[in-house]
């Protein structure tokens, strides 16, 4: 079953039918100003933090997305009123029809009902620490028409935990006033003019307004039916305490054919309504802030661009996969319908895996977030698992502690530091291929030497840093040589203390060939042969340790026991996707066992919506394994779809030269290939969801947590960097690609350096890898490194595989 459609003209997801079994989101904000939306207008906004400096309510884990950002009309001749999104007022789907085109930071909003035509479109301006509401409202039927639009949002109490509480002091410590088409909510207690503030406020001069949620809504009733809305005027409510919301009220005599166009605006900070009223009342400034937000993604989608014989793949890789990404790299993990805000920080191995995904995007963002873990990093070489990045920004270490409750306080050293038992056991390792990949795009090779301070006292250089993340994996090994699995590695279920886990061994093996290959570019001879030594031992371990010859693939690791985890002896957690995908990935096996492990991977974790993470799943709890085997079989870590690792396999694949194994596997993930399957997934088909439920699960197939996933920068990378296999060098661009056998070639444009690159693959033998011959400008090059193209110029590549 469908619910909508893509638009790839517009880099828009079009729903159709809002009945869609679940919200679908999307997030408004590139900078500090943050909505999340769904396609009902349920949803919340806040600036920075979402724990901290929440704007509008939200209320999670109820059956509706409720409240949001609404705009109600009513037809003042016969009282009739409805919402222009299809929540919360509901109007049938058999008189109404309704239309929602989630774009790249906006969301836009059609209904058609009873000869009214009426659209909403959402955003965030540049610049601005504000939503904008764009509203046309037109009259399509033949007789004048008399219509009331009413604004609604709940104000929050700017922290998730008084929200939820509805907490006793906020609510006689903040109070609305209205002005001048502004509607303004102090937080009495913050005495702090900008976050101290929010507003809602409107182009029109309103006929009456509310500021207080229970008078507009009326007792016992919800925002499907608020009382205002049904008399057809608002109560004129301002004043301190209880609870409040946003109401602007205009009645607009329509003529046929007419329309009426007007914005609401929501933001943060003492003066911004006025400020804001004052400058969309010319509406050419809301066309021209909208188009700002179009340049935007305009400029960063093309960046990478490819056209090849998979619709999906193009359609995903040019806007959506990007998109998320990048909503992961700038609001980390702490903003969904899923993840409201109970935490505010950084998890340290998620960011340092989504920033390798968009330097060539948001080089500024990028490094800011490589800085901001780099100084979360302690002296030992590990990393914090979680922290505020403010903690250890010196420009910010002033402005905190404050009493003020909306700032995010800090913690004391002791509970910022926690020791080797809390620590993961993967999180620094990533850090290594992302900076490597950073300084590849921007060529900002000083970067390494900039020093920046260790979390616990202390400097080094990035490059010292990244020294120290893999002497600490060197030195935390257990009896076998094998990383240490500590609380945790990667799967935050798998807790091993004091056990082995191959999955960081083989991760820490990609870390030193990427470190390698840096050491040997920056002429460090020294520690060319230092990590050159340490991998050869870490290679050694892997292949003595964690080959399992009778099953013919890599185990999980060892318990602090010495028993193994995953072998063909074991009828349950017998086969993991980490291990053998990294194993490949890494570089650290044989073809030969390389190809076998991978096999089994495609023989025992297979499904149409993509890899399991293990299987079969755990069904006997084991505490020298971990959390994972009390998890409900076939759910999250215990043998679901996890899809994070999936693109590890596509690039396992892609090494192999497998490229119709690596298409079948990303094909199976891909959600745009589910658009037609919603009754069975549930979830947006526009964003990859953390997991799928597996096989042993009885709802196999439905996917969730959208967005906020490390899958979205990893299938980036894997598709970017090694299926279409364009991925820059400290001294090139690198055109290697892997592709299915029955593609006759594809197209990329690359951006880099200040270049363009209009690369052209043709493959006229049929073949998944191995380049025959490539010219740029008409010149041949050898092997299958283009040269760095002067800035500015154009460049045409032909790529022959063969
Ligand atoms: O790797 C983790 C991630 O850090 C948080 N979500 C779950 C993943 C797997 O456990």
């Amino acid at each position: 079953m469908k619910y909508g459609y893509f638009d790839n003209d517009n880099r828009e997801y079009v729903i159709t039918r809002p009945d869609v079994p679940a919200p679908w989101t999307n997030y408004l904000g590139t900078e500090k100003f943050c909505t999340v939306i769904s396609h009902n207008a349920g949803g919340y906004s806040f600036y920075n933090s979402p724990e901290y400096n929440r704007v509008t309510k939200f209320r999670p884990n109820a059956t509706f997305d409720r409240p949001g950002h609404y705009v109600y009309l009513r037809d003042d001749e016969t009282g009739d009123y409805w919402s222009i999104s299809w929540q919360p007022v509901a109007k049938s789907l058999d008189e109404a029809s309704y239309e929602v085109r989630h774009g790249l930071s906006y969301s836009k909003f059609k209904c058609d009902y009873n000869g009214i035509e009426a659209t909403k479109t959402l955003f965030v301006p540049k610049g601005e620490d504000a939503e904008v509401w764009d509203v046309v409202i037109k009259n399509t039927s033949d007789k004048p028409r008399t219509i009331s639009a009413f604004s609604y949002v709940e104000f929050s109490f700017s922290h998730i935990q008084s929200d939820n509480q509805n907490h006793q002091m906020s609510l006689y410590s903040a109070g609305t006033s209205y002005n001048d088409g502004v509607i303004e909510y102090d937080l009495y207690y913050n005495t702090n003019d900008f976050e101290g503030f929010y507003y809602l406020a409107s182009t029109f001069d309103p006929d009456s307004y509310d500021g207080q949620r229970d008078s507009f809504l009326g007792a016992y009733r919800d925002e499907a039916n608020p009382l205002a809305v049904e008399q057809g005027k608002c109560f004129n409510t301002a004043q301190t305490c209880y609870n409040h919301c946003g109401s602007l009220h205009k009645q607009f005599v329509i003529q046929p054919g007419q329309e009426v166009h007007f914005v609401y605006i929501l933001g943060i900070g003492k003066g911004n309504g006025e400020r804001l009223r004052a400058k969309y009342q010319n509406l050419a400034e809301v066309d021209s802030a909208f188009a700002g937000i179009k340049a935007h993604w305009d400029e960063r989608c093309a960046k990478f661009q490819v056209k090849s014989p998979n619709e999906g793949l193009d359609t995903m890789i040019n806007a959506w996969t990007l998109y998320q990404a990048e909503t992961c790299v700038v609001w980390s993990r702490f903003a969904s319908f899923i993840e409201v805000g109970g935490r505010t920080g950084l998890g340290y191995r998620d960011t340092a895996q989504d920033a390798i995904s968009v330097p060539h995007a948001n080089p500024a963002m990028t490094r800011k977030r490589i800085v901001d873990l780099l100084r979360g990093q302690v002296k030992a070489g590990y990393g914090l698992h979680l922290f505020d990045p403010d903690w250890f920004d010196p420009e910010k270490a002033d402005v905190k502690p404050s009493k003020s409750p909306t700032v995010v306080p800090t913690p004391s050293d002791e509970d910022k530091i926690h020791g080797i038992d809390d620590t993961c056991s993967d999180d620094h390792l990533w850090l290594v291929p992302t900076i490597c990949k950073y300084v590849m795009e921007t060529g900002e090779h000083d970067f390494f030497n900039e020093e920046i301070p260790y979390a616990d006292g202390g400097v080094a250089t990035v490059y010292d840093h990244m020294k120290a993340a893999l002497d600490f994996s060197a030195e935390y090994v257990g009896q076998t040589g094998i990383c240490k699995g500590l609380r945790a590695d990667w799967n935050d279920c798998l807790n091993l203390g004091g056990g082995e886990s191959s999955m960081v061994s083989f991760l820490h093996f990609w870390a030193l060939q990427e470190f390698i290959d840096l050491a040997k570019f920056l002429g460090k001879d020294e520690d060319v042969k230092k990590y050159t030594i340490m991998a050869a031992n870490v290679r050694e371990a892997c292949e003595t340790h964690l080959w399992d010859d009778e099953g013919g693939w890599y185990i999980r690791g060892l318990t602090k026991h010495g028993d193994k985890i995953g072998t063909a002896q074991q009828s349950q957690g017998r086969v993991h996707l980490e291990s053998n995908t990294l194993a490949v990935l890494s570089g650290a096996v044989s073809q030969e066992r390389g190809k076998k492990a991978m096999d089994a991977v495609d023989e025992n974790l297979f499904s149409e919506y993509g890899l399991h993470l293990n299987s079969p799943s755990f069904s006997t709890p084991n505490d020298d394994i971990g959390f994972v085997t009390r998890v409900y079989q076939g759910v999250k870590e215990n043998g679901a779809i996890f899809s994070h690792p999936n693109p590890w396999a596509w690039v396992a694949e892609a090494k192999l030269g497998r490229g119709d194994r690596a298409m079948k596997f990303y094909d199976a993930l891909n959600p745009y290939n589910q658009n037609d399957m919603i009754e069975k997934r549930y979830a947006e088909p526009y964003s990859y969801v953390q997991f799928i439920m597996g096989r042993d699960h009885q709802d196999h197939g439905r996917a969730n947590h959208p967005w906020l996933t490390g899958t979205s920068g990893w299938a980036y990378f894997a598709v970017t960097n090694f299926i279409l296999g364009v991925r820059t060098g400290f001294d090139g661009l690198t055109i290697d690609p892997c592709i299915p056998t029955n593609w006759p070639g594809f197209e990329v444009t690359r951006q880099w350096l200040g270049a363009t690159y209009n690369i052209k693959v043709v493959n006229p033998d049929s073949v998944s890898k191995g380049v025959k011959s490539i010219t740029v400008n008409g010149e041949a090059v050898n092997g299958v490194s283009v040269p760095i193209q002067p800035a500015d110029s154009v460049n045409e590549v032909i790529v022959t595989l063969g």
